[in-house]
């Protein structure tokens, strides 16, 4: 039987789980939705603002409509099973949203069937820049996810930036570009913030150099039509600066460096639930 949903725990108030929080708590679309938080490390709800009642377990903040799990991917079980307990005592239809990377929503309904026949499970890759409203998420419905179960995760994810739907098989390839995306680009701004203070530049203005090119990259990338090679290749005269730079990384291979880096993220994203597949068989022998 299915009910509304109304109230959400998001269960793990770290980095991810607070973005979610905070978003929603900005969000109108999210107006009708009621949100708490479950953190089991007592320092971490020391932190946490008074916007919402954090709990430090699931059985204290009582049944709820559905569960984001915003754990570390080891954390998992422990919490499916606390969830889990929740959901075979209140009898109700609930969903779960996981963001755990690798875990896939199969692997979760493996755990939860223990519990509960009717569980939805959709599975979601968000990434931080959602912190500012410009977040990267892909959302895919597993098996009895309803249409109401991905509209209220649209409206949710909706609050922190864009989001749109894929094929599940897809996510470990989404993990290793948007979730992991922003430290990529992180790090380049970062050896080109040092290169800048290297050359003489007060660190502040290095800092707004680097991110304004980077944000303004990023709007020419969403706003014109051209391909990013054509971006690229109007700033890149021939025999001049910008060419000088790019030939030197195309000359160390740079192009396959970084293709075979992405590749290292989906592995490692594959690689996860491979594990915890692994040590769930040998915790059954
Ligand atoms: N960070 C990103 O960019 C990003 C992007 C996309 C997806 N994700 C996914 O988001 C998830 C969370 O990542 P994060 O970076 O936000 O992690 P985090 O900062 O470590 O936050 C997780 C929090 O959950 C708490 N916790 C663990 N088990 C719990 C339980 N059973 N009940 C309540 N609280 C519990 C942890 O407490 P303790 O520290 O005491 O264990 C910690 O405070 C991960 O699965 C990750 O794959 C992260």
């Amino acid at each position: 039987m299915k009910n509304k949903i109304k109230t959400i725990s998001i269960v793990g108030c770290g980095k991810m789980g607070t973005t979610i929080m905070s978003s929603v708590s900005r969000a109108n679309t999210a107006k009708g939705l009621k949100f708490n938080g479950i953190e089991k490390s007592d320092a971490r709800r020391g932190e946490l603002g008074k916007g919402f009642k954090v709990y430090a377990d699931i059985a204290g903040a009582g049944a709820s409509d559905a569960y984001i799990i915003a754990v570390k991917p080891q954390d998992i079980e422990s919490a499916l099973g606390e969830i889990g307990s929740a959901v075979s005592e209140s009898a109700r239809r609930t969903l779960i949203i996981s963001i755990a990377a690798g875990i896939s929503t199969e692997y979760i309904l493996g755990i939860m069937r223990k519990y509960a026949q009717d569980i939805p499970v959709i599975r979601v890759m968000p990434n931080t820049p959602a912190l500012v409203g410009m977040g990267m998420t892909v959302m895919a419905a597993g098996e009895g996810a309803a249409d109401e179960d991905i509209r209220v995760a649209r409206v949710i994810f909706g609050s922190m930036g864009e989001v749109v739907e894929m094929d599940e098989t897809l996510m470990d390839v989404v993990t290793a570009i948007s979730g992991s995306g922003p430290a990529y680009f992180f790090y380049l701004a970062e050896i080109m913030e040092k290169f800048a203070v290297s050359g003489g530049i007060d660190p502040g203005l290095a800092k707004k150099l680097v991110s304004q090119t980077i944000a303004g990259s990023g709007e020419m990338m969403k706003k014109t039509s051209r391909s990013f090679r054509e971006l690229r290749e109007d700033v890149t005269s021939p025999g001049g600066t910008t060419e000088a730079a790019v030939r030197y990384l195309h000359d160390l291979e740079f192009p396959n460096t970084f293709f075979n880096a992405l590749e290292k993220a989906r592995a490692r994203s594959e690689e996860l639930l491979r594990q915890k597949k692994e040590s769930g068989k040998e915790e059954q022998e």
